[in-house]
């Protein structure tokens, strides 16, 4: 099967163009280097550099296709609320770009990169994909109206949407600048021998999952799903900011009280975890246990910072 993935350049992205190359597939990459690397994408996938809100650039070079996975993206939620004009661009009208795209290349499958950032602040956890809707940034908001696109495109004709609101993903080529997880930031100041610093009391929660997990979910029945739906990829499971560090610190051999301290962003929610029972009825299983992804991860960030 053909599959053009969108931000394939990018941290997730590339963990999806592995999984979908180790299955077989042929895959088109199209990403604008915003923020992905060109280094990212592998030899085995067509890379083609343009820009989702240009696709006339490109789109009659991809030929034909059987799904679209589409990562581009402006993930930095601070960003969103600054520049909401820039994030409602990327991720709203790029989405629908993409829709257009798909339809274009007569493609009826459409998975999509959606975010627990649509729920906002609700605390019946796990919280499931039937819960109301609040989200607290541009970026949810923008997430959210991107999947009612979705929704729409896939009631009006014969393309499967298949939406996958992710929890927070953590693995190796994660940046550490902007939106970085706390896990890719963590890892690469131990890496470098710096001290990090955790918002707040560290009592906050949140449910990590693996890119290479995140991928499989991606890839799960690619070109095969009847039915439109959307998922929760997660792992229904809380860890504390504190329990990360000092997982981390003790992987990396430091004492785990040299952690700075500062304030908590206002905007941040307390705790935070995704029910996945609707995605593992589908056949989506997390495999990768906390700290074996973080040892990975900080492998990953340690070689890195050897080679310069
Ligand atoms: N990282 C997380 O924890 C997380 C959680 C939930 C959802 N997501 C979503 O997953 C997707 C991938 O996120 P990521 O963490 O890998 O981010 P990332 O920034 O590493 O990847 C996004 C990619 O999109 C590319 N891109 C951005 N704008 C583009 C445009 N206009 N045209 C073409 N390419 C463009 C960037 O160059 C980058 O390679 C995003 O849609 C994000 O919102 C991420």
């Amino acid at each position: 099967m053909r599959v053009l993935v969108t931000g394939g350049a990018g941290f997730i992205g590339s963990h999806v163009v592995e999984r979908l190359l180790a299955t077989g597939a042929d895959v088109v990459v199209v990403d604008n280097l915003s923020l992905g690397r060109r280094e990212n994408v592998p030899q085995a996938a067509r890379f083609i550099q343009g820009d989702i809100l240009q696709s006339h650039e490109w789109i009659r070079s991809v030929g034909s296709i059987d799904a679209v996975i589409h990562l581009a993206a402006q993930i930095s939620v601070a960003l969103s609320e600054t520049q909401p004009q820039k994030d409602v661009m990327t991720n709203v009208l790029g989405t629908v770009a993409m829709l257009e795209a798909a339809r274009t290349l007569d493609c009826h499958e459409f998975r999509f990169a959606s975010s627990a950032a649509v729920y906002g602040d609700n605390q019946k956890l796990p919280l499931n994909e039937d819960e109301v809707l609040n989200p607290l940034s541009y970026y949810g908001l923008d997430k959210m109206v991107a999947e009612q696109y979705i929704r729409h495109e896939s009631d009006r004709r014969r393309v499967t949407g298949i939406i996958l609101r992710m929890a927070n993903v953590y693995g190796p080529r994660q940046r550490t600048q902007g939106e970085g997880g706390v896990v890719a930031i963590f890892s690469d100041a131990l890496a470098k021998g710096r001290v990090p610093f955790i918002e707040g009391d560290g009592e906050q929660t949140r449910d990590f999952v693996a890119a290479t997990d995140v991928a499989r979910a991606f890839c799960h029945n690619l070109g095969q799903a009847n039915r439109s739906a959307t998922y929760n990829i997660g792992t229904q499971t809380a860890t504390s900011v504190n329990q990360l560090w000092e997982t981390l610190a003790t992987m990396a051999g430091l004492d785990v009280s040299a952690v700075g301290r500062v304030q908590s962003r206002a905007q941040d929610i307390r705790h935070s975890r995704l029910s996945i029972s609707r995605a593992t009825d589908w056949g989506f299983h997390p495999l990768v246990v906390l700290t074996q992804g973080l040892e990975e991860t900080y492998a990953w960030f340690r070689q890195t910072d050897e080679n310069g």
